[in-house]
């Protein structure tokens, strides 16, 4: 059976956290289950790099990031586990792919175009103020990851769809120009549910809020997080609604349907904001005990990490050197 590839990347730049968990590792970690696929992940240090310049800091997350991805279930032995500056043909690919992209699509990714738009609104003359060439083209890149593995599927978080059709489209124009199929043609793959983890403001939970619960920061870093959840003046026995409550909306993330129940009951019978935060709290701590046990092992075993990730990147090199093979030959090149 010819198993088609799925991959996706991810930023060492943070800690991950609860919408990292929901709207992206489950579901990741689910679809490499499935036998017909052949799962790619890898952790982005090059995209990083555009923004993150702390050495000791890309590090201590790739590690992270890594072991948070392990302790949560992905199965090194179904999973190709790698880091993406382990797999060099991926800058052979970029510049060949660089050279099929028009500079114009690269002025319409969103990344940049946000960039010049905030430099407009700060009145700053020169619109590219702060923006790296590693920036402008972040998506050739991500291309070159994507293509460089024959890839079908890319699971993303919908602010990185355009990146996929970035890349598609750079492979329509490769492969029509020397009229054969040599890439594979990507399609983005977004949660059907497409839920928004709210953070502690409210806001969509994210790192560049700074209102993110981590999924294994320190547990009473978690406490002083929850507690910031911002409520209303309602006192304790005035009724609460529960669906505009984002203690309830992250407790229904971590609990079954009955205790899901249970605390709507609470809400209607009007639980004291301190109860329902502390209810959160436990709740949150008993889900993510087993696999807490399991980061903090990990996290003391950096050897066996980088083990997993050396292998990973093993076997995608495998692939990589297949397609370069093809690639090199397409354009006029020798064989190396
Ligand atoms: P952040 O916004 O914290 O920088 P990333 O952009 O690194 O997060 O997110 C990686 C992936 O995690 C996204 O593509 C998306 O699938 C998922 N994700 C991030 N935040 C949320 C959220 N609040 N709700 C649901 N999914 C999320
Ligand atoms: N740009 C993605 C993000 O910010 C990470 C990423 C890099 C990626 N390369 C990729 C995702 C390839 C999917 C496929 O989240």
């Amino acid at each position: 059976m010819l198993q088609q590839v799925v991959l996706t990347g991810i930023k060492p730049t943070g800690l991950p956290h609860l919408g990292n968990l929901v709207g992206a590792i489950q579901p990741a970690i689910a679809m490499s289950l499935d036998n017909q696929k052949r799962a790619f992940y890898f952790i982005a240090d090059y995209h990083a790099l555009t923004t993150l310049k702390d050495a000791q800091l890309l590090k201590a997350y790739t590690l992270q990031v890594a072991a948070t991805w392990i302790a949560l279930g992905l199965n090194p032995s179904r999973v190709v586990f790698y880091r993406q500056s382990d797999v060099p043909e991926l800058f052979e690919l970029s510049w060949i792919l660089a050279c099929f992209t028009p500079k114009g699509l690269m002025n319409r990714a969103h990344a940049y175009k946000a960039s010049v738009q905030r430099n407009a609104e700060i009145g700053e003359g020169d619109v590219d103020a702060g923006v790296n060439v590693g920036l402008y083209t972040y998506p050739v890149l991500m291309a070159a990851d994507i293509l460089l593995m024959q890839t079908h599927w890319v699971p993303v978080g919908g602010d990185q769809v355009q990146h996929v059709e970035i890349a598609r489209d750079i492979a329509q124009y490769f492969n029509r120009q020397y009229q054969r199929a040599v890439f594979v043609l990507p399609e983005a793959l977004i949660d059907k549910q497409g839920r928004v983890i709210p953070g502690v403001d409210g806001r969509k939970m994210s790192k560049s809020y700074n209102n993110t619960i981590p999924i294994f920061g320190p547990s009473d870093a978690l406490r002083k997080r929850i507690v910031r959840i911002p409520t209303d003046s309602s006192a304790p026995g005035e009724p609460k609604d529960p669906e505009t409550s984002t203690i309830f909306h992250l407790f229904r993330l971590v609990a079954t349907p009955e205790q899901t129940a249970d605390f709507h009951a609470q809400f209607l019978a009007g639980i004291a904001w301190k109860d329902a935060k502390d209810q959160l709290f436990s709740r949150l701590a008993q889900h993510l005990a087993a696999p807490r046990e399991r980061y903090r092992d990990l996290v003391k075993d950096p050897a066996m990490i980088e083990g997993i990730l050396d292998h990973g990147a093993e076997q995608a090199r495998d692939l990589a050197q297949d397609t370069m093979r093809r690639v090199r030959l397409t354009i006029g090149q020798n064989l190396r």
